[in-house]
């Protein structure tokens, strides 16, 4: 059977941007093989520093992708670091791995630029990320076009190792998701937390209600005709209701005599509508204060059993063990 594997980093709220790039797609791939999801908190490290902040965000985001609907049964839901042999690996795939492989890295380069300290973990990213998906034998890697560069730089270190000490690592295939559409934020630009206008998916009503009224727009009075085609809130509504109450917004919009609060009162109604059983399912697992320890505990058994056949295979092939 095929095996997926992604890795999500707790490192914030999800939001409705990462509901439609990421999660669902996450969601719908468990029925297509065998799946291996896991929370990248060692990952996060190089970006969370507040351990109450880090320790909230792990759990929000197990507890987010099970509301939604990630199947326990079906997908192998674990924490990078209860698995800490990925560690082990990470640094034996290190000693394979060039400098300038990772000295051409985007992301990197990219995350200097926007103010972030050149530490080490930052610059080692990508080979933690090559132990992940080596670890797991994984076959195909689902993820944004922002992380192409990390799958070639995976495929190069696999590739390094098997030459220098035979054909242990199994070489992934890279499954780089359209972005089918870039979901808009508040200002609308794309949505994302590293410009403050996101739309996180399990807001309190009051809270949605006020984000959503917080939506920019231009100060064409009520009683004018306005553009949909340039408006984030339809732009935003196209994701939340059907093709006919689209069409009705539109032609409102043209129509005139409607204000931009009444268009927003409409998404509102809409986006808290779509997530109603989201998040009373959310409400539930809450309640249980186990549910998602063992969730995850149980998920790292497995991924742990996978991850000790490699890392014997490897620590054998490289001679320090028998
Ligand atoms: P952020 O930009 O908020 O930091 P991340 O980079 O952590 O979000 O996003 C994780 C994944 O969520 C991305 O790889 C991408 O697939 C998806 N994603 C994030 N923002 C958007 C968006 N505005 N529209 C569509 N997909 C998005
Ligand atoms: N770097 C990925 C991101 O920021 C998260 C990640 C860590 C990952 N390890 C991975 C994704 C392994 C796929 C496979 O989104």
């Amino acid at each position: 059977m095929v095996r997926y594997l992604t890795g999500i980093q707790p490192s914030g709220i999800l939001h409705i941007g990462n509901y439609f790039g990421a999660m669902r797609p996450a969601i719908e791939l468990q029925d297509k093989g065998e799946a291996f999801y896991f929370i990248a908190d060692f990952h996060a490290l190089t970006s969370v520093h507040e351990p109450q902040v880090l320790r909230k965000n792990i759990r929000d985001v197990a507890l987010d992708f099970l509301a939604c609907g990630l199947d326990p049964d079906r997908v192998c839901l674990f924490r990078q670091s209860d698995v800490p042999i990925v560690t082990q690996l990470s640094w034996i795939l290190s000693t394979v791995t060039p400098m300038g492989l990772l000295e051409r890295c985007h992301s990197y380069k990219d995350k200097l630029a926007r103010g972030a300290q050149p530490f080490h973990g930052l610059f080692a990213y990508p080979v933690l990320m090559a132990a992940d998906i080596l670890l797991y034998e994984s076959d195909i890697v689902p993820v944004g076009k922002d992380q192409k560069q990390h799958l070639e730089v995976t495929r190069d270190i696999a590739a390094k190792f098997n030459e220098a000490y035979g054909d242990i690592l199994k070489i992934p295939e890279p499954s780089i998701r359209e972005e089918v559409s870039t979901i808009p934020g508040l200002d609308g630009q794309k949505m994302s937390k590293s410009y403050g206008n996101t739309i996180e998916i399990f807001l309190e009503e009051k809270a949605l209600r006020k984000k959503i009224m917080s939506i920019v727009t231009d100060s064409v009075p009520v009683e004018a005709a306005k553009d949909p085609d340039t408006s984030t809130i339809v732009s935003l509504f196209r994701h939340f209701a059907s093709p006919d109450q689209v069409a009705e917004m539109q032609e409102q919009f043209r129509r005139g005599g409607f204000g931009y609060g009444h268009f927003k009162a409409r998404l509102f109604e809409a986006i808290w509508e779509y997530f109603a059983s989201y998040r009373s399912r959310r409400k539930e697992l809450q309640a249980d204060q186990n549910y998602v320890d063992s969730v995850l505990a149980k998920g790292a058994e497995r991924a742990l059993s996978v991850a000790r056949q490699t890392i014997h295979r490897v620590r054998v092939a490289v001679g320090i063990e028998e």
